[in-house]
């Protein structure tokens, strides 16, 4: 007896802890990283490591779609938290249960969705993408994971690259707009911010690339629903900038919520397996998304939650995030024989892998402090204004603006003093108090002279505000008038059959218009709006975006040209919603002058790449010349001849306009922002790596590079040369 019980606890000693004083090899922190989850993994027991597959909330969950199972009495062992609450202290207990009361002590990785800020919000990464700066984005990024890590976040549920091209769909907010290439270069930017050059650095976060994949062709801009992809579409455009960020090093995955040709994301083995762990040799892991394994059976590809469990884990998702099918069902499957061991390991060794990586077994808690000191320090909040400057994007101006301070200005609409609607959605920590409204930053920069009235509400029928808004137009010299959405209109589950704003707010814009002043209309919104109607009641148009904790000053200093305003548009706006899906890069139709509508013209209101300035641009020739090794040098010069200085984006697309398959009309292959004083001229070049950027992928995802003419496209400026395959 007495051997067996020495026996037993020499096996516990052993497992879990030093045996005879060396400390077990997973623990040593200058441990290759490999040999620490080798080590690891092999002392796990199968309970153990199903543990490990599963993620929970912790804190108010405070994501309305998402109102599932509250798990009480969960084992301590659990691997990951959603973690929603700001209680830093009550996180460390959770922490501490699992990684001083277990056998192992295998700390808990929280994630968080920190999806534009923490505490400091930024601008919505749809407006991000807007400012055609990666380097802004790169650096908002890093600035919310400095935030974020200290808060008690170790990975944060972003960068969403999911292309979009149906405004109908809610979630066109969280993304970078309808482009591959565009979507690429902001995805990156933001893992770069996120990670940084190592995630033990305690002021960075694991990245999560989502929605994969095709999550944005919802039909009809339903969230949620079934997406009929071709692989060609696929490979050339949905792809692309999931390629790109795994690539640039992102640690994590979310699969999407969306069927993919009959076969979910969630348990998609091409995708999650074949593509993502197979092509791209993607090392980290696959969370999916909120309930989405149970979400098979309302999706009929599962028939019960264990035979979801089992389809999702076999098709090479690694953690489940909130439904608990894993935890209740891996195990029986194992003894079953349905699922192997195999599978089970590759999963835990994967998110044992990014808990390593991330220091988690040497810096499992956070300092305990209040959230004043970890968030909105003043050059979070200054970073925040600079991305809402470079976001904003004038679309109309006739002339009145910009404005001149001393005069008698009237800022009327829903949206002017609503903090909250500056936020948009996932505002995660944001607060309405610690947000400037579009009022707060024209009193604040104009100074005297500014009179408010709200006018209306953002919907409803309600006229009675119109009497006063109209007699205070007419006291002054011009109306800034502010419509736009509620937060909570745009981000998940907030699909609109219409992109027009509500009747109430157009009545009011036509009201004020009548009254012959000059209006100068700013839109607080979360996609593309129809504007085919407002547009001709107003003289100037700003599109402000949900900026954030720190926009009303910037969106006021655009109006008074202190700031000439650089935004371009990431997405194209429709004409009317009639016109969905509308996009640049689309494919040339057989008979290009038919085949249109007949009641509406077929071209949008305003263009991908489309945006005003408060001075004008000259684009001079483009000169293309081949260089030494088989690339291409383009150039062109470009002179600021207005009196204000601004920032520019040359924007290079290309064309392939004779191919073996059809090729879009055009396709953004680089882009570049630069600051060009009046009066000076700056050459901007783009080298041209055929295999990079003319080459097509196919449906299978190889990249196939043929002989022939090809376009290089600026502005209106088009230089075809010919190319042959070296
Ligand atoms: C949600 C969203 C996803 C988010 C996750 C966790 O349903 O689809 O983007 O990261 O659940 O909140």
């Amino acid at each position: 007896m007495m051997n067996r019980t020495i026996y037993i606890l020499s096996l516990a000693v052993l497992a879990g802890g030093c045996s005879g004083g060396v400390t077990p090899l997973y623990k040593q922190a200058d441990a290759p990283v490999e040999k620490r989850v080798d080590d690891l993994l092999s002392r796990m027991t199968l309970e153990e490591k199903i543990l490990q597959l599963s993620q929970y909330t912790f804190g108010p969950n405070d994501n309305v779609n998402n109102i599932g199972e509250k798990f009480d009495n969960l084992p301590d062992g659990v691997g990951s938290f959603i973690f929603s609450s700001d209680d830093l202290h009550s996180r460390n207990e959770l922490q501490r249960r699992a990684v001083e009361n277990t056998r192992l002590g295998i700390p808990i990785i929280f994630g968080c969705d920190v999806i534009h800020g923490f505490g400091t919000i930024y601008p919505i990464p749809l407006a991000q993408a807007c400012s055609w700066n990666p380097d802004l984005v790169e650096e908002l990024s890093a600035m919310a994971a400095s935030e974020a890590r200290p808060s008690g976040v170790d990975w944060t549920f972003s960068p969403m690259i999911d292309i979009a091209r149906d405004a109908r769909w809610g979630r066109v907010a969280e993304g970078y707009g309808e482009d591959p290439y565009m979507a690429s270069v902001m995805g990156c930017a933001a893992v770069r911010g996120y990670q940084g050059e190592s995630l033990s650095d305690s002021l960075r976060v694991a990245a999560c690339l989502k929605h994969y994949a095709g999550y944005g062709r919802s039909e009809g801009g339903r969230d949620y629903t079934a997406t009929d992809i071709s692989l060609q579409s696929l490979w050339e455009t949905y792809l692309p900038p999931y390629e790109a960020c795994i690539k640039e090093g992102a640690k994590t995955v979310m699969s999407a919520f969306n069927d993919i040709n009959g076969v979910p994301a969630t348990a998609h083995r091409y995708l999650l397996t074949d593509v993502l762990k197979g092509d791209w040799g993607f090392d980290g892991f696959v969370v999916s998304d909120w309930n989405a394994v149970r979400q098979l059976v309302s999706q009929g590809y599962a028939d019960s939650r264990k035979q979801a469990a089992e389809k999702a884990i076999k098709a090479g998702l690694d953690m489940d995030m909130r439904d608990d099918c894993f935890r209740q069902y891996l195990s029986e499957l194992v003894d079953e024989g349905k699922v192997g061991q195999k599978e089970i390991n590759e999963a835990v060794r994967r998110i044992l892998r990014v808990k390593f990586e991330l220091g988690l077994f040497e810096n499992p808690y956070r300092t305990e402090t209040d959230f004043g000191e970890r968030c909105l320090k003043p050059e979070s909040i200054e970073l925040s204004a600079k991305m809402a400057e470079e976001s904003m994007v004038l679309l109309k101006n006739n002339g009145v603006l910009p404005l001149s301070k001393g005069r008698k200005y009237s800022v009327i609409g829903p949206v002017a003093d609503d903090a909250g609607a500056m936020l948009g959605s996932w505002k995660c920590h944001g607060r309405n108090e610690d947000t400037e409204s579009i009022l707060e930053g024209i009193r604040n920069v104009f100074g005297a002279g500014v009179s408010y009235t709200r006018g209306c509400d953002f919907d409803g029928s309600d006229k009675s505000g119109f009497a006063e808004a109209v007699a205070m137009a007419r006291r002054s010299d011009a109306v800034i008038l502010c419509l736009g959405e509620k937060a909570a209109w745009s981000g998940e589950n907030a699909s609109r059959s219409s992109l027009r704003l509500p009747r109430i707010q157009e009545d009011l814009a036509e009201a004020l218009s009548a009254t012959g002043k000059p209006i100068i209309l700013l839109l607080v919104n979360g996609r593309p709006l129809e504007l085919a109607s407002l547009e001709k009641s107003v003289d100037a148009i700003l599109e402000v975006w949900q900026p954030g904790t720190a926009g009303g000053t910037p969106a006021a200093r655009i109006l008074l040209g202190d700031i000439n305003p650089s935004g371009r548009l990431c997405i194209t706006f429709p004409l009317t919603s009639g016109q969905i899906p509308i996009y640049y890069n689309h494919r040339q139709s057989s008979r290009p002058d038919m085949g249109l509508y007949q009641d509406i013209p077929s071209v949008p209101l305003y263009d991908f790449g489309y945006g005003l300035s408060y001075t004008e641009y000259d684009y001079g020739d483009m000169v293309i010349e081949k260089l030494h090794g088989g690339k291409y040098l383009a150039t062109i010069d470009v002179t600021n001849s207005g009196k204000m200085d601004g920032f520019e984006t040359v924007q290079w697309f290309i064309r392939d306009p004779f191919c073996s398959i059809t090729r879009p009309v055009k396709e953004l292959r680089y882009f570049e922002k630069r600051f060009i004083k009046a009066g000076e001229t700056q050459r901007f070049t783009f080298e041209i790596d055929p295999m990079r950027d003319l080459a097509y992928v196919d449906g299978n995802g190889k990249r196939l590079l043929e002989d022939g003419e090809y376009r290089v496209i600026v502005k209106d400026k088009t230089v075809s040369f010919d190319f042959t395959v070296e």
